[in-house]
């Protein structure tokens, strides 16, 4: 038998999820692991139909990799494949339906509007911004409602920011998500269930040079300082973990997540999304949170294939 390692796709983050499908791939080799590695198009159906892997480690980042649809399609196949489920993406995926999601389970989520492009083109697009600055205030945290990476997404200072800002993420998608931005620390945890039910890994602090984590510094080595466990204390790293652990479970989501929140400056974390497919970069979170926790990447995502597998 071997596993299959899905990378690439046609969401704005093909390139990322080439990088986390190469990673994922070495390391499954590493452990004695026989992998094929395929970008995903159309021809998977017949490759899959005339050699089915035992299971199926899914690295595709945004749109269909993370919406639920590629799991739809191993689902139609009877491929088993690591993490949740299609009903389950769909809705983590969708920002602005996780936060309601999370809300109602308790954890704390930044104030927001979301806000589709024909309602923003419909009803005049001063008029809405200033509904909008008046409600939330400022800074504000703009971002496609449906993606990833930090494409689409700007931080807006001042009111005369905002339209630009507006262009920029429905560049990337068609409805925005406008959040009050939080200042604090930027902090993800990941979550691994082997079977005992969800974990959270060491949390990680993010500390991009420029000041924003944006795509470059996410993806450049040295943009970006990370902290592996992150500088909180215990108290707060357990607050973060929870939440992480929570936003998991809330979302009904299997086997691995990553949330990101922001920690404020009183100690108190805000979720801000979560991820069904981490990016697993050389330069990306839930890795190194493995490796602060001391195991091994490839040693677990063999564990989470042979998980799904039986
Ligand atoms: N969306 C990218 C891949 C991440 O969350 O890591
Ligand atoms: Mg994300």
């Amino acid at each position: 038998g071997h596993v299959l390692v899905l990378a690439g796709g046609l969401s704005y983050e093909r390139e990322v999820s080439l990088r986390s499908g190469r990673r994922v791939s070495e390391a499954l080799r590493a452990v004695g692991i026989p992998v094929e590695t395929r970008d995903t198009d159309a021809s998977l159906v017949p490759s899959v139909l005339a050699d089915p892997p035992d299971a199926v480690f899914v690295t595709l980042h945004g749109g269909a990799g993370e919406d639920g649809a590629i799991r739809s399609v191993l689902e139609l196949l009877s491929v088993p494949y690591v993490g949740a489920d299609p009903d389950a993406c769909r809705v983590a995926f969708d920002k602005p339906t996780a936060k309601a999601v999370v809300r109602s389970f308790g954890l704390r989520t930044p104030e927001s509007v979301t806000l589709p492009k024909e309602t923003f083109h419909d009803l005049g697009a001063s008029a809405v911004l200033d509904r909008i600055v008046e409600r939330l205030g400022l800074p504000l945290f703009v971002k496609p409602s449906r993606g990833g990476s930090a494409l689409g997404a700007s931080m807006v200072r001042t009111a005369q920011e905002l339209p630009s800002a507006m262009v920029g993420c429905f560049a990337y998608g068609d409805t925005a998500l406008i959040e009050r931005y939080i200042k604090g620390v930027e902090i993800s945890v990941s979550v691994i269930d082997l079977g005992e039910g969800p974990v959270a890994l060491p949390p990680v602090e993010i500390v991009p040079d420029a000041g924003v984590y944006d795509y470059a510094s996410r993806y450049t080595a040295g943009h970006t300082e990370f902290f592996a466990p992150a500088r909180l204390s215990p108290e707060v790293a357990e607050a973060c973990a929870e939440m992480a652990v929570t936003a998991h479970t809330a979302l009904g989501l299997r086997d691995v997540s990553r949330t990101d929140l922001i920690v404020d400056e009183a100690g108190l974390p805000y979720f801000l999304e979560v991820n069904v497919a981490p990016g697993m970069t050389e330069t990306s979170l839930l890795p190194m949170a493995v490796e602060a926790a001391g195991d091994d990447l490839g040693t677990l995502c063999q564990a989470l294939l042979e998980r799904a597998a039986a």
